[in-house]
This record gives structure tokens, C-alpha cells and sequence, in this order.
């Protein structure tokens, strides 16, 4: 079976589901394809941190409202450091700003429920995809749905295909330089069914590992230990995380309630970008292109970027045949992806214990905490980064606008 349409999106997470929304309500057609069922896409835990101009992003897509409804707006953090506790006044340091703690897997929900009500195609369980035609200029995208064979004819494709997707494998090693690091730890997420023992997010450094405190709502805890990369969620009974999650997070005054754990899974750290985002007519956008570590939960937030910036050219693009948009798509994009992987570099190196670390690293380490719980110049830099800089604008003229 052959089809036609503007553009082909392949993936269904947070990119590709938020691009397909953002096309539609601008008139661009676009096919969505997903390997995944719908019960896995919608049932992925991730981070649950989105920055406000992904809030904002998201309401002018028409999928704000449970986000507005259920969603907590934080205005700091907590630091977490030999037993004390340093609160970071994100809000009050960057002119009011706020994130808000809403899960991606709702997000991924509400993004698949919009799509489905406007009846744009989004089909689920598409297998053997692949993406030919792109050095004739004739972008094709082939696969299996519902056991038989199809064929997607487009003018661009959206490679919102994740990691280990297809889309940035076809560009080959000729075409993308690639930046990668690789972490000595990994973490070890839970869901627990119990209120959050704490009014905002708390990230925990001890020498036993990083602890994070999140939650997902008033009644539900998400909470993180840094384990060993190579350890097995089967060796981690619940008593042995709370046993951990205790010492770790130990404040002076301070109680961590227990409660059921829902859920447990490892994730792996590392930190990768590809570059460049676009070759040709095929436009990678979210995990594709780059990987951050979870510290600091800026993935979902680039991802939301990435399909902002392509949707905008997009539009552009069919509307008036223009190609300056397309042209800048990678550059601009990567000005933000690059200060997004020195933020989470950043956190992540700050926070963990680096089991590879000597003597003179764990004092350094421990002077750049201080540093931040101490000094309102380097708390107000942590702040502008969490709460998420400017979508778009490069930092130089960031700065020139004052
Ligand atoms: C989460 O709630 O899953 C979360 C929060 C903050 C992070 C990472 C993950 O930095």
C-alpha cells in the first residue's frame, strides 16, 4: 500500500506526538508511525519536570489543560549535603519562573488522546520501518502495519525514533559527528504509593551515592538511588531502597515516610549528541539527536524545543516554499541541546559519587555544592538552567537584550 503526505514522523514519544499536534493545528499533514502498542507508549516512565516554556509550549498546543489542572508548580529546589538541608529560590532568582512537576507519561497521554480526537493518523505496532530516498530527494518511509506492507512517500521526514531508533542509524557515520560520554553510575528509579515527604524536589549527594525525592502528585513519591551500572533491580528488594533512600536523604528535623513501591527500573546514564540534526530532507528531533543524563530532567524539555523549532519551519516551509527555516533547524537547535548537556553534565557530576574519583576531585566536587548552596551568583546560574533559558534565542543575543 502507497500513501502520500508532508511529512513523516517517526516515533510516537513526546517529540514526535507534540510535532504532529503542532503540525495539525497549522494545517501540515503528517503521518505519525510507532513501533511500539499504544498501553507501552502510554505506560513509559520518565522524568516529570517540564520547564515553563514547555508548559507554555504545550497549552499553545492545545494540551495544557490536565497539565494546568494537575500539575504542581515548584518554585525551587533543595540541596542536599552532609545532612543539610539548602533551599534554591529558583523562582525568586530568575524573575518569577517556575517548573512544574507533571510526568511525561501524562504528557505522552494527553498528546496521543489530542491526535486521536482529530483524527490525524497516528498507527501503532509498525515494525521493519525503514527510511530510503534520501539522497534522490525522494524521502520514503517503508514498514509493516497490521501485516501487510506500506509505503509513505513524503517531503520530510521527522526522525523522533529515540535512541536506539532507526532514523539516525540511516545517516550513517560519514554524515554525523557524534559527542558521547558514558557515566560510572546509573540510577535506580521507584514510583511509591505515599505522599511526597517533602513540599519540592530534594537532590541528595552523600558518599553513598546521589538520592533524588520527586514526586507525581499529592499522593504519589518518585524517588531515585545511584547504583552501580551494572547492578540488577532484582538485588534491590523495597526494603533495601528505603534502607538506602533514609541515609541518603538524612536531614537533621526531616522524616521520610515509606510507602508500597509501584514500580522499580534501572536507567543508565549518559550523555550523546549527533550532529548534525538535519541531512537532506530527514530532520532528527528529541533522543535521536542527544541524550542527557536524568539530573536536572532536560530531556523531554530539548525534545519539546527540537519540534518547536522544526514545527515553526515546517509551517514556513509549506506555506511560503521558503527553506530559511529548514536551513537553520540543526544550529539553532544545537545552541540549546549544547547548554543543555554542560547543565546536565554539570548536575550530574556534582551530585553523583564517582566511585573513579580521587582524593582531590571529591574536595572539588565538595567546594562547587558549597559554592551553590552559598553564593547567590552561582545558585541564580543553576536556577536560570533548571527553570530552562529562553526556547529559541541564542545565548549571545540573550545577553545583548539585556
Ligand atoms: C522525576 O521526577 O522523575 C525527576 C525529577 C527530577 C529530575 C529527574 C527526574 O532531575
Amino acid at each position: 500500500m502507497s500513501e502520500r503526505t508532508q511529512v513523516a514522523i517517526v516515533g510516537a514519544g513526546p517529540a514526535g506526538l507534540l510535532l504532529g499536534q503542532l503540525l495539525d493545528r497549522q494545517g501540515v499533514e503528517a503521518v505519525v508511525l510507532e513501533a511500539r502498542s499504544r498501553d507501552y507508549v502510554e505506560a513509559r516512565i520518565r522524568a516529570g519536570v517540564l520547564e515553563q516554556g514547555t508548559t507554555e509550549v504545550l497549552r499553545e498546543a492545545g494540551v495544557g489543560e490536565r497539565m494546568d489542572r494537575e500539575g504542581l508548580v515548584h518554585g525551587g529546589i533543595y540541596l542536599r549535603f552532609d545532612g543539610r538541608s539548602h533551599h534554591i529560590p529558583m523562582s525568586e532568582l530568575t524573575g518569577g519562573r517556575a517548573v512544574t512537576i507533571y510526568g511525561q507519561t501524562e504528557v505522552v497521554k494527553d498528546l496521543v488522546a489530542a491526535r486521536l480526537q482529530c483524527g490525524a493518523p497516528l498507527r501503532f505496532e509498525c515494525s521493519d520501518v525503514e527510511v530510503d530516498g534520501l539522497r534522490q530527494d525522494e524521502p520514503v518511509v517503508r514498514y509493516t502495519h497490521e501485516r501487510s506492507e506500506h509505503e509513505l512517500r513524503c517531503d520530510v521526514i521527522a526522525g523522533c525514533d529515540g535512541f536506539h531508533g532507526v532514523c539516525r542509524t540511516a545517516l550513517g557515520a560519514d554524515v554525523l559527528n557524534v559527542w558521547e560520554r558514558e557515566y560510572p553510575f546509573a540510577w535506580l528509579g521507584i514510583l511509591a504509593d505515599v505522599a511526597p515527604s517533602t513540599d519540592e524536589l530534594i537532590y541528595a549527594q552523600h558518599e553513598r551515592g546521589f538520592a533524588l525525592h520527586s514526586m507525581r502528585s499529592p499522593l504519589l513519591s518518585r524517588l531515585y538511588v545511584q547504583v552501580d551500572p551494572e547492578d540488577e533491580v532484582e538485588r534491590w528488594s523495597d526494603d533495601r531502597i528505603w534502607e538506602e533512600l533514609h541515609v541518603r536523604l538524612a536531614s537533621d528535623g526531616w522524616e521520610l515516610t515509606e510507602g508500597p513501591v509501584l514500580e522499580k527500573s534501572i536507567t543508565p546514564m549518559r550523555s550523546f549528541v549527533a550532529e548534525p540534526m538535519r541531512h537532506r530532507s530527514l530532520f532528527l528531533a528529541g533522543d535521536a539527536a542527544h541524550i542527557v543524563p536524568p539530573t536536572g530532567a532536560k530531556g523531554l524539555n530539548l525534545a519539546v524545543a527540537d519540534v518547536t523549532v522544526l514545527a515553526e519551519a515546517l509551517v514556513e516551509h509549506f506555506g511560503s516554499g521558503s527553506q530559511t527555516g529548514l536551513d537553520e533547524y540543526s544550529d539553532r537547535c544545537l545552541v540549546r541541546v549544547w547548554r543543555a548537556q554542560h547543565f546536565s553534565w554539570w548536575m550530574t557530576t556534582m551530585l553523583h559519587t564517582n566511585p573513579e574519583a580521587d582524593a582531590y576531585g571529591r574536595r572539588l566536587q565538595r567546594s562547587q555544592l558549597e559554592y551553590v548552596a552559598g553564593s547567590r551568583a552561582a545558585a541564580t546560574s543553576m536556577a536560570e538552567n533548571y527553570v530552562g533559558l529562553p526556547l529559541i534565542k541564542p545565548a549571545a543575543k540573550a545577553l545583548s537584550d539585556g
